[in-house]
């Protein structure tokens, strides 16, 4: 690819830090068999309002993780893919898809392999990615062209995201980072962090388990931060259509910052006293012709 700044060589040891992070993530979350077996869902209201109908749809969950949200939407009655550059999340996907009886295929690959492999194979109405996806692309002007191949004339590309604003600040909320990068990665020697015993029942909402303690990932990982302006004009550029742009000024689950406050939902909103900032937005884009979309 002419001039792409994609950094297969970054993709590869962050595979190595989510392998360990997600071993230590799924130890907090308890029995998530049984939790999709009584009929339980990952998703939050804010990306199923944005995804509406998707009974019957093909979609493909973009690093998807361990699979909890690609469950999810299978429940929902789509026909769902998921696929995340993890081995040791694809193989836990495979054994919760297993354990809770709910139908959905999982493939491990860099996404982006995997999209240009799509590309010559099959099309989907939806395209879905969200809560930390986008920081892990290292050229999103290939990731936005290699989605709208994939996509059905109609279909939708759904993201539901953290801000690139909430990522300037410190965990103390002082403004520690820059919002322009261009592209450029950030590097972190402690790799990918246990973030789900950081938010404990945040992100582990059903039975919160102390699981692994003090964990200590001793893989580095190597994040791009992406403005919103650069993030939409990628999917401008691939001849995607614009219909729905989001921003919230909570985060779900997440807790980014001390003394965060919790609404109800699991809305995290900043401390008191503090100025609201934007912490998750939601873009829809649509590639061409017209669907019935059903919010
Ligand atoms: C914060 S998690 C996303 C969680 C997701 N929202 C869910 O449903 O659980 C980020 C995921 O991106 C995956 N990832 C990072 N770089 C990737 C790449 N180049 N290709 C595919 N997956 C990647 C990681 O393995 C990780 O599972």
């Amino acid at each position: 690819m002419a001039n792409s700044p994609l950094r297969k060589e970054l993709h590869e040891e962050n595979r190595l830090s989510w392998n360990e992070a997600t071993k230590a993530h799924n130890s907090h979350k308890g029995n998530q068999g049984k939790f999709f077996l009584e009929g339980g869902s990952t998703l939050f209201p804010e990306e199923v309002e944005l995804l509406g109908d998707i009974n019957g749809l093909s979609v493909v969950h973009l690093q998807c993780n361990a699979g909890q949200d690609t469950l999810s939407l299978a429940r929902l009655g789509a026909n769902v893919t998921g696929v995340d550059i993890s081995d040791e999340a694809i193989n836990f996907a495979h054994k919760l898809a297993q354990d809770s009886g709910i139908d959905a295929v999982f493939e491990r690959a860099d996404v982006f392999d995997w999209l240009e492999q799509a590309a010559n194979k099959s099309k989907y109405d939806i395209v879905f990615s969200s809560y930390g996806a986008i920081c892990w692309l290292s050229d999103l002007n290939l990731w936005a062209t290699r989605i709208a191949s994939i996509l059905n004339e109609g279909g939708r590309l759904v993201l539901m995201e953290f801000h690139p604003v909430a990522m300037m600040f410190d965990i103390d909320l002082s403004h520690k980072f820059p919002y322009f990068r261009n592209g450029e990665a950030l590097t972190w020697d402690d790799g990918v962090s246990d973030y789900v015993a950081e938010s404990n029942t945040g992100l582990a909402p059903d039975n919160y388990q102390a699981g692994i303690q003090n964990f200590s990932n001793p893989y580095r990982s190597h994040e791009f931060q992406w403005g919103i302006g650069e993030i939409i004009t990628a999917l401008l550029q691939a001849g995607l259509i614009l219909i729905t742009f989001k921003e919230y000024p909570y985060s779900n689950g997440w807790k980014p910052f001390d003394n965060m406050k919790e609404e109800p939902g699991r809305r995290m909103f900043p401390p008191d006293n503090t100025p609201n900032i934007p912490l998750m937005y939601g873009i829809v884009v649509i590639k061409n012709g017209c669907i019935d979309i059903n919010f």
